[in-house]
């Protein structure tokens, strides 16, 4: 959700603002702009729209000696030209960008207003330029620090004044920001993928915290002053994985990666010899770990249902009650945090606003909050008290798909090496698992299928709702799968229980709404058969996702996806992707905005 970028160093300036941006598309924007210091003037340019739109706007040989650009996910104000970021103060010296809510700005607003200041835009934000330019004492970081703390609400911020050459300040506090160390060149950035073209050296800021730059020197501040020493942390991971290579969408890219993916999210994790699971950074003693009682997960959209089906997992294996809650119901309704129990926070991105609210309101209470998440230095990590890092590789699609399959399989290893201490004996985890090591094979196998769903795909995609039926732990993918369809084609899709659909979403069903049943070969697939009877009673359109080879199932459906017949545990896996995969080509066939969605966010920093 909104990205920010600057830069002080001799590049062309608008160009890399202008690049900075386009790597952050994905992360969900509405309008984007740059402003550049030149001798002359700090020069703004600002379009609703994609940055195509902003690109064309500005003039080819803008340079500067620095500059700030932004991309904006309205939360205050309509989607406009004048609502987008940069804002200028009244007397055009300061710009700035801002990612986060003021939730203070309307008696900020109301007071600078009674104090003769002219505003352009609608926005929260705008306030901040004004007080920075009234505030200013020739002291740019000292301006900010001071400016901050009038602010309530969240922020990451970057400001430039016309009478600072080649300097910028940033500022956080709940949104992220980053900087970058290059030679003779330094980035402030909302995320690494905006600057990781130019140097993988980088600092994460933490709430609370200044940063000053220019192009040789940068300096950490907390609000008073005091210079904060940082260590510089290097991103281990190449600028091609942030692009889409052959494939036509990142989230084509990301579904098709997925056996290498589930298998990075397993390495060195696995211990063969005495058949459990290795996690390094949970930080928790054996003892800890044997006298757990309770685990809790909190999570948001597709990693509430990556909770979910682990919640199926840990229960019937590790047999320790597990229950899931979405991160943002959590925060509000006075949590009891009770002994030996866990938290997960699971996210991809490690910046939803709702799961690290949700997790510090825990931790206030004492809770031990370990974090699952893929983005490293992200705040949910580094806030955790221990934690897994998934592994999967940059995740561009606003769609989550890879990151979905290594949640499953990094809490898969974490129910493996807590059912080990318990009840789980050796033989049972030795064939736990010989089923894991076999999943990336058995995911490839159903992506070489592919050109099966979308053919489906093309014959199902003009229906208006779906249905996505599942029970047990594969009750948790057809939530999922719904979200997907939902979420990129724009199809209405619920999932439910198969076993629900005859308590009120039968009245659905018609030629007009088909069903997506998933039926693997498990002990629960005979109810589920009954389950599709029912629909095709009642003249309802189904696609099974069954186990290769069950002809039961296939001769009742309309039409059939196979997947390798796995262990009962492992469906999720197998089913999961023939989901991503319809929702992917029917999102095509529509000719939707695959990657960037409407109206989504990938990381969405505020509640
Ligand atoms: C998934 O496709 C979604 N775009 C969304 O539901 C996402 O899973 C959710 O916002 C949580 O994100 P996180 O994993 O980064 O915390
Ligand atoms: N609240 C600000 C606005 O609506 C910033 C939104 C964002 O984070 O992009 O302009």
């Amino acid at each position: 959700m909104c990205g920010i970028i600057g830069y002080c160093g001799p590049k062309p300036m608008a160009e890399v603002l202008l690049e900075g941006l386009k790597r952050m598309e994905y992360r969900g924007y509405d309008s984007a702009g740059i402003a550049v210091r030149t001798n002359a003037e700090l020069s703004v340019i600002k379009r609703a729209g994609k940055i195509a739109t902003l690109r064309e706007a500005v003039p080819p040989e803008l340079y500067g000696d620095c500059g700030i650009g932004h991309t904006r996910w309205a939360t205050h104000g309509g989607v406009s030209d004048s609502n987008a970021h940069p804002h200028l103060d009244d007397s055009g010296k300061v710009a700035i960008v801002h990612n986060g809510i003021i939730e203070n700005y309307t008696v900020l607003r109301e007071k600078l207003s009674s104090e003769g200041v002219e505003f352009s835009s609608e926005t929260d934000s705008e306030v901040i330029a004004h007080l920075v330019a009234r505030l200013y004492d020739g002291d740019l970081t000292v301006t900010v620090q001071n400016t901050v703390q009038l602010l309530k609400g969240t922020y990451g911020i970057a400001v430039t004044h016309l009478d600072q050459p080649g300097l910028l300040v940033g500022a956080r506090n709940g949104s992220p920001l980053v900087l970058g160390v290059g030679e003779h060149e330094m980035f402030l950035a909302s995320d690494v993928t905006a600057i990781v073209g130019h140097t993988k050296q980088v600092i994460y800021l933490e709430d609370g915290e200044i940063v000053t730059i220019s192009a040789d020197e940068y300096r950490t501040t907390d609000l008073h002053d005091r210079s904060i020493d940082k260590h510089i942390q290097i991103i281990n991971w190449e600028l091609e994985e942030i692009e889409k290579g052959e494939y036509r969408h990142f989230m084509e890219k990301e579904i098709f990666e997925q056996p290498d993916s589930i298998l990075r999210a397993m390495q060195g994790r696995l211990d063969h010899e005495y058949a459990t699971g290795h996690l390094g950074g949970l930080n928790m003693t054996k003892k800890e770990l044997l006298d757990l009682e309770r685990v809790k997960i909190i999570a948001a959209g597709t990693s509430y249902y990556a909770g979910l089906v682990a919640s199926y997992l840990i229960e019937s294996i590790a047999r320790i009650p597990c229950t899931v809650e979405l991160a943002a119901e959590v925060r509000y309704r006075n949590p009891i945090v009770e002994r030996n129990s866990i938290y997960f926070a699971v996210s991809q991105s490690g910046e939803t606003a709702d799961t690290l609210y949700a997790m510090r309101e825990l931790q206030r209470k004492g809770a031990r909050v370990l974090g699952i998440c893929n983005v490293v230095g992200a705040s949910i990590p580094r806030e955790s008290d221990g934690g897994v890092y998934i592994h999967s590789g940059p995740e561009i699609a606003v769609a989550s798909t890879k990151a979905f399959t290594s949640q499953l399989t990094a809490l898969y290893i974490f129910t493996l090496l807590i059912a080990r201490m318990r009840h789980m004996s050796y033989e049972q985890g030795t064939e736990f698992i010989q089923a894991l090591e076999q999943i990336p094979e058995q995911v490839a196998a159903v992506l070489g299928g592919a050109p099966k769903t979308a053919e489906l795909a093309r014959t199902y995609h003009k229906a208006r709702n779906f249905l996505f039926l599942g029970r047990g732990i594969n009750y948790p993918v057809a939530l999922e799968g719904a979200l997907k369809l939902k979420e990129i084609s724009y199809i209405h899709a619920e999932g439910y229980s198969a076993a629900e659909v005859k308590h009120g979403p039968i009245a659905l069903i018609g030629p007009e709404t088909p069903s997506l049943f998933l039926v693997p070969d498990d002990t629960l697939r005979e109810k589920v058969i009954s389950n599709m009877k029912e629909v095709k009673a009642r003249n309802g359109q189904v696609i099974a996702v069954c186990a290769e080879g069950d002809d039961e199932v296939a001769a009742l459906a309309d039409h059939v996806i196979r997947v390798p017949r796995v262990h009962e545990l492992m469906y999720p896996f197998v089913m999961t992707i023939p989901l991503q995969l319809f929702a992917y080509y029917t999102a095509l066939e529509l000719g939707r905005d695959v990657d960037q969605p409407r109206n989504l966010a990938k990381s969405v920093t505020v509640e």
